[in-house]
This record gives structure tokens, C-alpha cells and sequence, in this order.
């Protein structure tokens, strides 16, 4: 059984022209000590479908369907109180910006004690320890005199590191990692991804949903692939396999905006034409206006979900029976 099972969700924003689609019916699952990297371009959904699963969404968001089940629970139909305990414990979660995850007002060694505190319930010199031993496990050099600084005193590397501290300092079963290197120059986002990957997935068997518009990352570190498209899952599949044979146009597409030698330095791909917006999606297949293949159905029929062989999805008309 997989540890993550998410089921047709669908999450709207509230718009001018009424709630319109952010995500709309997204399902992948996730295995204990997998990495499934999530991309597409910007504006796809990665991002709200990710905080849709720890329901941290606005006002102005609604989760219109929709079932995530970890274990025997469905987190969409949990309350906030059991979903606050369960992020700290079982699920955390990496930004982007580590600022965000850190209080700038307190010293960072303050700041991890506090979660190991109140999550696994250790006391003062406990913590202290437990807090000491992970800022050496995410390589922070003389970690006493580190512990009683605070965050603006840490470069953007260092201050992911100690984000990323705070994010297994509870074992979490899984962790959701947001475009957590895009700000980070190659070498330093090299080293945390290979954090990532020996903290979480090889010591602990934690499962990783990467969200990158990044493939050279991709390639670098996942086991397998979602790519969406205007708040779609397009195609699904093992990252060597989707790489070696992309199915999906779309996929194809971001895969030849990236010369080959692109893909180790980490370049961004661009293809021609843009992402819509919540109120300007086409009907039919979203990606049928900037596809090579399109062809009259693709603009009136949704796309439907064909599994051409065993762990690969593909929502694409060129793969059915009359494709
Ligand atoms: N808080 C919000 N209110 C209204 N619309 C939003 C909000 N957040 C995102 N959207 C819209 O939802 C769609 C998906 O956005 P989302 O941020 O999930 O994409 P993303 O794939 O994470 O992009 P990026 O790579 O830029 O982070 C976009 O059209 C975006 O404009
Ligand atoms: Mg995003």
C-alpha cells in the first residue's frame, strides 16, 4: 500500500468569473522511500496541489473534491487541530525561501529545540542534544556557537540546511519540498538535494514529493515523474523511462527545450507560448493550443487517462486504441 494516495483532487480559487480550477482531478500516489518530483511549468498547480494535501490554502481557495489518504486517514476530511499535530509529526514540509519557515526573532537553535519539544517531548538538555546532533547531520559546521544565532546571520544555503533540520527533526514519514534549491546557486543546491535524499529517503525511508520546474533535478534525484499542465496530471511515470521515451507532447516539449547537456547543469526550459490562467483555459485538452499534434477532438474532448504500460499514465488521445 502506498504511504500517500491522493484521489481525484480538485481545488478552485475564487475569481472574478466565479471558483475556478486550480488542480483538477490530480491522483498519484507515494511510496515509503520514493522521490516524486512534480513539475511543469509556472502556473501548472504544483504548487497549490502540494498545500491543497496539507490543506494550508487561503481564504480564497476551496478543495471542491478530493479524497488524501496517509495510512488509514483522509487528511482532507481531517480537523485543523489533528492536521497542525500531524504536520509537525508525520508530514513537514521545505520552501523555497527558508525565511518563511523560520522566526526571524529567535535563534535558530531555539526555534528547532521548540519543535523537537513539543513533537517527540523531550525536555531542555534533550532537545538540546537532539538539536545539536541534527545541525551536524545537515552539515552546519561548530553547531554550539550556531545554535545561538539567528536566521540573518545564515547565508540562503545554510538557512535551507537548518530548515531542512527543523523539517526531520521529527522523522516525518513524509516530506513536501517546494522548489526548495530554486534560490540556491548549483553547488549548494546539489548538496542539499543529496541531503534530502540521504537524511530522509536512505536513513529514515521517508517519502519526498520534490516540486521543481527544474528537470536537471529531476533527473538528479527522483524515482519517478508527475508533469502537469494547467492543473493537470499529463503524464506519470520512472524518471529514466520518461526521459528515455517521454509519451505526453507536453512532456516532450519541456524535455527538448532542454539541450542534453542542460539537463546535469540545471537549466530552465521554455517552450513557446504560455500556461493559461484559471479563467482562460482552453476546452478539450488545456495544452492543445501549443501542440504539435493537436488534432479537432483534442480540442473539444478532455484527454482520457491510458496506462501504456506497467507504472506509466499518460492523458494524451495520441495513446489510445485510435490514437
Ligand atoms: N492565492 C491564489 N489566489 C488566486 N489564484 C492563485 C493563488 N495561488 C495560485 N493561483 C493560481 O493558480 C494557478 C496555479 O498556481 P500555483 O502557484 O499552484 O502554480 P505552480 O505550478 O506552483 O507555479 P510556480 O512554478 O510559479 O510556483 C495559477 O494560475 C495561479 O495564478
Ligand atoms: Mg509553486
Amino acid at each position: 500500500m502506498s504511504l500517500l494516495d491522493v484521489r481525484g483532487l480538485t481545488t478552485e480559487f475564487r475569481t472574478e468569473q466565479g471558483w475556478r480550477p486550480a488542480v483538477s482531478d490530480v491522483s498519484f500516489t507515494l511510496d515509503p522511500g520514493e522521490i516524486l518530483g512534480l513539475v511543469g511549468e509556472s502556473g501548472c498547480g504544483k504548487s497549490t496541489a502540494a498545500y491543497s494535501v496539507m490543506k494550508l490554502l487561503g481564504a480564497n481557495a476551496r478543495i471542491a473534491a478530493g479524497e488524501a489518504w496517509l495510512g488509514g486517514e483522509n487528511l482532507l476530511a481531517m480537523d485543523d487541530n489533528a492536521l497542525r499535530k500531524l504536520r509537525g509529526d508525520r508530514l513537514s514540509m521545505i520552501f523555497q525561501d527558508p525565511a518563511t519557515a523560520l522566526d526571524p526573532a529567535i535563534t535558530v537553535g531555539e526555534q528547532v529545540m521548540e519543535t523537537v519539544r513539543e513533537h517527540l517531548g523531550l525536555d531542555r538538555r534533550a532537545a538540546r542534544a537532539r538539536a545539536l546532533e541534527l545541525f551536524r547531520q545537515v552539515g552546519i559546521s561548530d553547531p554550539e556557537r550556531r545554535l545561538s544565532a539567528y536566521p540573518h546571520q545564515f547565508s540562503g544555503g545554510m538557512a535551507q540546511r537548518i530548515a531542512l533540520a527543523i523539517a526531520i527533526s521529527c522523522n516525518p514519514e513524509m516530506l513536501i519540498a517546494d522548489e526548495p534549491t530554486t534560490a540556491l546557486d548549483v553547488t549548494i543546491q546539489a548538496q542539499i538535494l543529496r541531503l534530502i535524499k540521504t537524511l530522509l529517503v536512505t536513513e529514515r525511508r521517508s517519502a519526498v514529493l520534490l516540486i521543481t520546474h527544474d528537470l536537471g533535478v529531476v533527473a538528479q534525484i527522483c524515482d519517478r515523474v508527475a508533469v502537469m499542465y494547467a492543473g493537470r496530471i499529463v503524464e506519470v511515470g520512472d524518471v529514466r523511462s520518461v526521459f528515455a521515451d517521454p509519451l505526453h507532447p507536453y512532456t516532450r516539449a519541456l524535455l527538448d527545450a532542454l539541450p542534453t547537456h542542460e539537463v546535469a547543469r540545471g537549466a530552465l526550459a521554455t517552450i513557446e507560448g504560455r500556461v493559461p490562467g484559471l479563467t482562460d483555459r482552453p476546452s478539450g485538452c488545456s495544452f492543445h493550443p501549443r501542440c504539435p499534434h493537436a488534432r479537432p477532438v483534442c480540442a473539444t474532448e478532455l484527454p482520457p487517462r491510458v496506462r501504456p504500460s506497467p507504472g506509466r499514465e499518460v492523458s494524451c488521445v495520441l495513446h489510445t486504441a485510435d490514437g
